[in-house]
């Protein structure tokens, strides 16, 4: 039987988020146009709302593909895909406002429905939780405390702006603490992107292409570096976090963080007053990072192997985002077909690295049991 596949990386809008969407008109927020046979409109993007187009040409179509369990195992079957980590896609629950509800129950009806809708497969979906980050402290460690009861929960999905502040900011480290002592792993995932004044004044021409291709990866790589800095990975060393887009730019400038962090003076005082030597960038990306291999290409595939070891890449897929542009997507999407290609060029002497990055480290990694006959068929 051929090897099992995983997508470590597949988003989902369950039915209780659409509800919150759609009853929004700020970013993010879901605009129904008047004529019923026009597809809804996803905005959640900062650049998806531009007031120079009318909100139903705003953002993206919204169709089942983002919210459907049945088209995500038909999503599956089309591409031999054995199992799927369904995660909530951005922006989660970041933009919920305390003040006119209770976040924490908010991500308990999301939670529920996640699991609820990976029970409709068993063996085929398994899900990372979203936690309720505008919420007291409190509420929610018990969040994480309680998602690691859901039977399909292997992890959670956080965006790069944790409580407020950013992922290196102390008030996460209760979080951290309860996620490292429930063993479940952080999966982190870019949505804000970089400032838009970066990309020039000529970025609209060009549409989604230098947010999503350059802003995304890169705000993962700050994200990841800031919490190095801040000394998280040495304080929680159980923790395990799953950078999306094999990490962004992580694996190409581990090295020149790291010898930055060793030239800098200025750092020197708080170093011997902690006892002498910061823990190595290499020794984190060891112990404490696994990488996805959503990075189109062989090149970007190797990197990532190199810095975190080859069995700490997790293959995946970003569905139902980059579907073919033709509208058409009832056959192979071209964006699964590169990466499948990517692990194939990468891994082309060792069958049993490929098989590796294509699903045995995501199985050994959250430990999933696979229905049987879910061996994959992907080649
Ligand atoms: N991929 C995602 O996960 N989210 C987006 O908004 C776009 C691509
Ligand atoms: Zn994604």
């Amino acid at each position: 039987m051929a090897s099992p596949t995983v997508d470590i990386h597949t988003h989902i809008y369950p039915s209780s988020y659409i509800r919150l969407l759609s009853a929004r008109s700020s970013t993010p927020y879901i605009y129904a146009p008047a004529d019923p046979a026009e597809c809804p409109r996803l905005i959640i993007l900062p650049t998806d709302d531009s007031p120079s187009l009318p909100p139903s040409s705003r953002g993206r179509p919204i169709d089942g593909t983002y919210t459907s369990a049945a088209a995500k195992v038909a999503f599956m079957d089309q591409h031999g895909i054995s199992a799927s980590v369904l995660s909530l896609a951005n922006p989660w629950l970041d933009w919920l406002d305390p003040s006119s509800g209770d976040p924490a129950a908010v991500a308990r009806d999301i939670n529920d429905d996640l699991n609820a809708v990976c029970a409709l497969h068993p063996g085929r979906l398994w899900c990372f939780a979203t936690l309720p980050l505008s919420a007291r402290p409190e509420s929610i460690v018990a969040e994480i405390r309680r998602v690691k009861g859901l039977p399909f929960v292997r992890g959670v999905i956080v965006g790069t702006s944790g409580v407020g502040d950013g992922l290196d900011d102390a008030r996460m480290d209760p979080l951290w603490e309860a996620l490292e002592q429930e063993g479940l792993p952080v999966f982190v995932h870019p949505h804000y992107g970089l400032p838009s004044e970066v990309f020039g004044p000529r970025r609209e021409e060009s549409g989604h292409v230098l947010p999503l291709s350059l802003g995304f990866p890169l705000e993962t790589t700050i994200a990841f570096f800031r919490m190095y800095l801040a000394g998280v990975f040495s304080r929680f060393g159980g923790l395990k976090v799953l950078l999306a887009h094999a990490g962004g730019a992580v694996p190409f400038l581990a090295g020149r963080v790291q010898s930055c962090v060793r030239h800098e003076r200025s750092s020197l005082p708080a170093l011997a007053r902690a006892g002498g030597e910061r823990e190595s960038v290499w020794n984190v990306l060891d112990k404490n990072v696994w990488l996805d291999g959503v990075v189109y290409s062989a090149a970007g595939l190797r990197a990532a192997t190199e810095a975190v070891g080859k069995d700490k890449v997790l293959w995946g897929t970003d569905h139902p985002f980059f579907p073919p542009v033709d509208g058409k997507g009832e056959g192979e999407w071209e964006s699964v077909r590169t990466n499948v290609d990517a692990v194939r060029e990468a891994f082309r002497d060792d069958e049993n690295g490929a098989r590796g990055v294509l699903g045995m480290n995501a199985i050994r990694l959250l430990g999933l049991k696979l229905g049987p006959g879910e061996g994959g068929t992907l080649e």
